[in-house]
């Protein structure tokens, strides 16, 4: 690694039409990655510096004969295709060559082992990364068990070929062994508070398989809005969204988005968040929310869904067993955080439930009475769930394989802590609320996050299996979504995928920044990291 410059952190005086103020801007050095781009970082890798050379004209993707993954794989070979894009889409030049000294590789052989490659199944939890990736001349080879690891080594192969000087294709004798730390690398967006053409969802899972993520978390209802067109409950988005037909997500574009997600081996997990953040709902399901009360009469307003009611109950039957069988996923997202107890404190009918239930005035009670309800509703049509870290610290009981998503900013560590030991599931998202921003290059912060830094045994740290980065949707649409993500999602997706000793910012910052235009190469509008160039820059709509 060669050290260009030293400039580290450095004094940057700012006028504004306020005044003059000083910020401190930290910048990492600029050196030469021995690991090139690569982004995330596999979990080992040696590149040589013998370069061979690629062409446009010759060079192919294929299946092994021996692989159990062949033509009728349209998982890969649409992959195949896509990636044969990324590497020679942009080629200014396709007829050179770099010079005859210089052996090619001419063809990128694809190994599936496994007798059941998974080509038409959908991605969980435990499915297999995993993959080896050699290149050498005249040929180089993906093995991996599963259309998974391919996925991933295919975009590692990508990653290893560069642009050399003469304009042409170029990649180095190369071994990569990989497969990721966690299981669970997800990125939430928020479809609620502003509507999310399906364009843009698609473009974002796009980015995501470029930096190995591998959930969806799809907060797609709240107070707010409710897009999701539901066939059994159509009032629900026709009178909750913010549009009832150019504002909605009808179940083609549902299916449409699950398969495109499932083709780059990324599970779609969809969130209904319940008994708050459920204003929208209340417009297409009538005496579904709580009637909140001024003095002794309703007031006209309502508050969170109403617990005490079966027509709740019902309703959220039916809804579930819809949901379920729409999402091919083994999880849904309950929700179940930031619930208001104003409204149900101001309302005779819910006191009177309370008493007879002997919760005295305790609504947390209440509100864990109607999230156990939800949860035995779920676990019937065989779904498992995740729930926000309230439904566990309001101890509700909890199916043993519920996965508990850790975001609230004070205590994660004790959080961590408590959650594993009880022996669940789960997911960090606190330190990556993507949605706040601020001056300087905050990936790094996001990237020196360290997710088993918590008192635990060997045991209580395998029960966090990943993270997510959230980025809620109150200041966020289609204009800026795509360069608010990326590349700061970039620094998660590494931290997640990659080895816990990889924690080198000058490294990283060097690989990030290539990274970076690599996807503004692809055609995503990733913000830049600090002052630059790339050699491709982004050229707008
Ligand atoms: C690839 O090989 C070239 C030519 O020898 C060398 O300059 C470059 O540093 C190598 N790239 C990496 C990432 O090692």
């Amino acid at each position: 690694m060669i050290a260009l410059l030293n400039i580290g952190a450095l004094l940057l005086v700012v006028t504004t039409c306020h005044g003059q103020y000083e910020q401190e801007v930290d910048v990492p050095n600029i050196i030469n990655s021995e690991y090139g781009s690569l982004w995330p970082l596999p979990q080992s890798v040696q590149i040589s510096s013998v370069p061979f050379s690629l062409s446009r004209n010759s060079f192919q993707i294929v299946h092994s004969q021996k692989s159990s993954a062949g033509p009728n794989c349209d998982l890969l070979q649409n992959a195949f295709r896509r990636y044969f894009e990324y590497m020679f889409g942009f080629t200014k030049n396709q007829g050179r060559y770099r010079s005859g000294l210089v052996s090619e590789v001419s063809e990128l052989q694809v190994l599936i082992t496994s007798a059941d490659p998974e080509c038409d199944a959908y991605p969980s939890v435990t499915s297999d990364e995993s993959y080896e990736l050699t290149v050498d001349q005249p040929t180089a080879v993906l093995t991996a068990n599963k259309v998974w690891g391919a996925l991933r080594g295919l975009e590692t192969f990508s990653q290893l070929v560069y642009e050399d000087d003469y304009g042409a294709r170029s990649i180095n004798k190369t071994v990569v062994k990989d497969f990721p730390r966690f299981a669970h690398r997800g990125i939430l967006l928020d479809t609620a508070r502003h509507f999310l053409p399906i364009k843009v969802i698609m473009a974002n899972l796009e980015a995501m398989a470029m930096n190995k993520y591998n959930v969806f978390h799809w907060h797609i209802v709240d107070d707010n809005s409710f897009p999701y067109q539901s066939p059994s409950f159509p009032d629900l988005s026709q009178k909750g969204a913010f549009h009832p037909y150019t504002h909605i997500y009808t179940p083609s574009d549902v299916k449409r988005v699950i398969e495109f997600a499932r083709t780059r081996g990324i599970r779609v997990v969809s969130e209904f968040d319940t008994p708050g953040h459920t204003q929208a709902w209340g417009k297409g399901q009538m005496g579904l929310l709580t009637p909140c009360y001024a003095g002794d009469s309703p007031s006209g307003t309502f508050g969170p869904v109403n617990p005490i009611l079966n027509t709740t109950y019902e309703f959220m039957s039916q809804f579930f067993k819809e949901v379920s069988a729409v999402f091919p996923d083994a999880y849904v997202h309950l929700g179940g955080d930031e619930v208001d107890f104003t409204c149900w404190k101001s309302n005779p009918d819910i006191q009177k439930f309370m008493d007879a239930q002997g919760f005295g005035t305790d609504y947390s009670k209440l509100e864990s009475y109607y999230i156990q309800k939800i949860l035995d509703i779920v676990a019937s049509t065989s779904k498992g769930y995740m729930v926000w870290q309230e439904v566990f610290d309001n101890k509700v009981k909890l199916k043993p394989d519920t996965v508990v998503e850790v975001w609230m900013g004070n205590n994660v560590e004790e959080e961590l802590q408590k959650v594993t030991a009880a022996g669940y599931t789960t997911i960090l998202s606190a330190p990556w609320y993507l949605d706040y921003i601020s001056y300087g290059q905050d990936w790094q912060k996001y990237y020196k996050v360290e997710p088993l830094h918590f008192n635990g045994t060997v045991e209580q740290k395998k029960k966090v299996v990943g993270g997510e980065a959230c980025l809620w949707g109150e200041f966020v649409d289609a204009t800026n979504l795509t360069p608010r993500l990326w590349p700061r999602a970039s620094a998660v997706a590494e931290r997640l995928w990659s080895d816990q000793s990889v924690t080198n910012i000058d490294d990283a910052y060097s690989r990030l920044i290539q990274h970076r235009c690599r996807m503004v190469q692809r055609g995503l509008p990733a913000e830049p990291l600090y002052v630059g160039y790339c050699d491709h820059e982004y050229k707008g709509l």
